[in-house]
């Protein structure tokens, strides 16, 4: 079912383009406005170099990590996306299945076709949730409720995205849901009451949607909804990754949300240090965008990230061979990651540190 000319990640997305409506493949490769940021997110990866290191001790190694007190096998996990049916039939419960069977962590989203509950009974590792914080802070409640209760063990609250950034390549090429297709676990949320203006174009001051914004006084009332972990999705700049961890969040993760929501915002590989050194170590830090090849986990990890998040490329592993494909991106993920890491002489996770990337001379 694995096609024989992949051989790389990189290889699943012309094939998984065949598959899939010109539209939909516009909302899944598209960034916001000119898209300077989606392709950033590659290009800083590519930019940067690896040391190597010769005749290390490697025996007993492994990619194993503790992360929230949760065991993983390696540090590669499925982030959130949304409406994944658009790429497959068997959507998110195929990715979800591939995610378990490969021992990766993943984040189901908000926006999941799919009930939260039957994707979590049929996972064999438990999952993260991805939270949109609704308008509707009652229904919210609930959706946290049922979250635990299906036994999601952590909380992972997307901040990067009040409002909709242009998606000019999704807009140009007309996209829109298909019939049958909807976030089928937001069902029951009262709707934005309707705002007008002249021109039929609302400006988003004074509009509900920026009114009932998310606040950081929203994350403290969502803490007390809620024993779960906490993580905070989509921060780039060390003043919010500091506050994450002065307000007691388990975590947060470094996200441009795949360029799709401010453009030129930079690459998120090259916001990372900063980050790092102002949270020096006071909670883990997770790191999407662009993340290709096992290099790239290598590099972030490299740079202070514990893990890495993956998305386009599990979508184009699922477009093509379902939840075999999605398994063979992470697997292969996974194999350049030990690759990487036998040859700049790293045992585990922990020897991966700033040292391994080339500073030249
Ligand atoms: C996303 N992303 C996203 N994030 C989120 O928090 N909730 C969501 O529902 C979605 N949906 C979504 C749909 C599509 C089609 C894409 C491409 C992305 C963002 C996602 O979690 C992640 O931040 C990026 O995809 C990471 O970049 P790469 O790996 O795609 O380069």
């Amino acid at each position: 079912q694995i096609p024989p000319e992949v051989a790389a990640v990189s290889d699943y997305e012309p094939l998984a383009r065949e598959r899939m409506t010109p539209a939909a493949w516009a909302w899944l490769q598209g960034g916001a406005a000119d898209e300077i940021t989606l392709r950033e997110n590659q290009a800083a990866f590519q930019r940067l170099r690896l040391a190597p290191r010769a005749l290390a001790e490697l025996a007993g190694g492994h990619t194993r990590l503790t992360l929230l007190g949760q065991a993983f096998e390696h540090p590669i996990f499925v982030a959130p996306v949304a409406y994944q049916q658009l790429a497959h039939p068997d959507g998110e419960m195929a990715t979800a299945l591939a995610a378990s069977a490969l021992g990766a962590g993943m984040v189901v989203s908000t926006q999941a076709g799919l009930p939260l509950e039957a994707l979590a009974r049929q996972a064999t590792a438990p999952l993260w949730f991805q939270l949109y914080v609704q308008h509707d802070r009652g229904f919210t409640r609930e959706l946290v409720h049922r979250v635990q209760a299906a036994g999601y063990r952590a909380l992972v609250v997307t901040v990067d995205a009040p409002v909709s950034g242009p998606r000019n390549r999704e807009q140009r090429a007309g996209f829109t849901l298909p019939p049958g297709l909807s976030a089928v676990n937001l069902q029951g949320a009262r709707a934005l009451p309707p705002h007008t203006a002249p021109l039929g174009r609302p400006p988003l001051f004074g509009s509900p949607l920026v009114d009932t914004a998310l606040t950081w006084r929203d994350i403290a009332w969502l803490r007390e909804q809620t024993a779960l972990p906490i993580l905070l999705k989509g921060v780039l700049s060390p003043a919010d990754a500091v506050r994450a961890a002065d307000e007691g969040l388990a975590g947060a993760i470094v996200s441009n949300h795949g360029g799709r929501v401010l453009d030129t915002v930079p690459a998120t590989i090259d916001a990372l240090p900063a980050i790092a050194r102002a949270v020096n170590g006071r909670l883990p830090l997770l790191l999407d965008g662009g993340v290709r090849r096992g290099t790239d986990v290598f590099k972030a990890l490299a740079l202070g990230a514990s893990a890495v998040l993956v998305g386009r490329p599990v979508l184009h592993g699922l477009a093509t061979a379902g939840a075999t494909g999605v398994a063979h991106v992470l697997h292969l993920l996974r194999a350049e990651l030990e690759m990487a890491m036998a040859l700049t002489g790293c045992r585990t996770l922990a020897d991966i540190d700033e040292g391994r990337l080339w500073r030249g001379g």
